[in-house]
């Protein structure tokens, strides 16, 4: 496994005969983005991860709590990259990637990057947008991993690449969770004992929907008076568009958003429609 800090060096690294596959990372990583390690090596010839903390997806482009009190590890990283088999880890400097500053050009994912987290993240989309951009064009993947725990990512990113015309096959790997059913996550480091016991009406209140022994209403007020957490949003959208459904009878998923103490967590699940 190379590790690889330039654009330069990567581009020089990356050989043009080998099917490529790339996994977008901030770090921190879990089982949640070994998984997509997994697939992507099964999938690729060569397989590219890339770590990188954008700042430009957090609020005030990175100037604020959330981004400083990222957790980066890139120690432990480089461990689990090795052992699943990653053959380039592309690990740039913020001023690598943006060597000019903040980009004056974006990529702006209009209504699908405004709602759901996206309405509580203004601008977070459009940051996504154009860092997986800057990454398809240096790495010029023909496969990329996202998981369907961030289910609004995949859906930009899809549309990303069909509205762009980016020639790269956008593959979507299943959540992955914790014995206790809570979505592994980056931010899960961040959780209070007494807090993740908490966060786990998310995954309960889901299942529940799912299975349909409870609505969308009690689903959302289940979760607004559980103990310790605070409600952002819950609604069953179409998968592609995140338009909201009230029709059941076609594919739909439930997604979620809550905050436990100060670190905000998302869920979702597929609702299909059973007889
Ligand atoms: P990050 O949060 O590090 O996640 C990297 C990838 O791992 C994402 O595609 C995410 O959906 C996936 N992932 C995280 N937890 C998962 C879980 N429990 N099960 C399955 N997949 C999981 O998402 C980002 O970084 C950034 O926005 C990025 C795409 C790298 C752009 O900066």
């Amino acid at each position: 496994m190379r590790l690889i800090t330039t654009k330069k060096e990567l581009f020089d690294a990356i050989p043009r005969d080998l099917s490529i596959g790339l996994v977008p990372t901030m770090g921190a990583l879990h089982s949640g983005h070994a998984s997509l390690m997994k697939l992507a090596r099964q999938e690729n010839e060569l397989l590219v991860a890339s770590i990188f903390v954008n700042p430009l997806q957090f609020e005030a482009l990175g100037d604020c709590d959330d981004y400083r009190n990222y957790p980066r590890d890139l120690d432990a990283d480089l461990k689990l990259l090795e052992e699943c088999g990653v053959d380039i880890v592309f690990a740039p400097s913020v001023s690598e990637m943006y060597p000019t500053g903040i980009p004056l050009v974006w990529v702006r994912t209009g209504v699908m990057g405004e709602k759901l987290e996206g309405a509580s993240r203004p601008g977070h989309f459009d940051g996504v947008a154009t860092v997986v951009s800057k990454l398809f064009n240096l790495v010029r993947p023909d496969r990329a991993y996202f998981g369907q725990k961030d289910a609004q990512q995949v859906a930009v990113i899809r549309r990303l690449v069909a509205d762009l015309d980016i020639p790269v096959e956008i593959r979507a790997v299943p959540i992955i969770r914790g014995t206790d059913g809570l979505a592994e996550s980056s931010r899960n480091q961040r959780l209070s004992p007494e807090e993740r016991k908490n966060a786990l009406v998310l995954s309960h209140v889901l299942n529940k929907l799912k299975a349909r022994t409870i609505d969308i209403a009690d689903a959302r007020a289940e979760l607004a008076q559980a103990a310790g957490v605070k409600l952002d949003h819950l609604e069953v959208v179409d998968p592609t568009t995140l338009e909201p459904l009230n029709d059941l009878s076609q594919p739909a998923l439930a997604v979620a958003a809550i905050y436990v103490g100060p670190v905000r967590l998302i869920d979702n699940i597929e609702i299909t429609n059973q007889q």
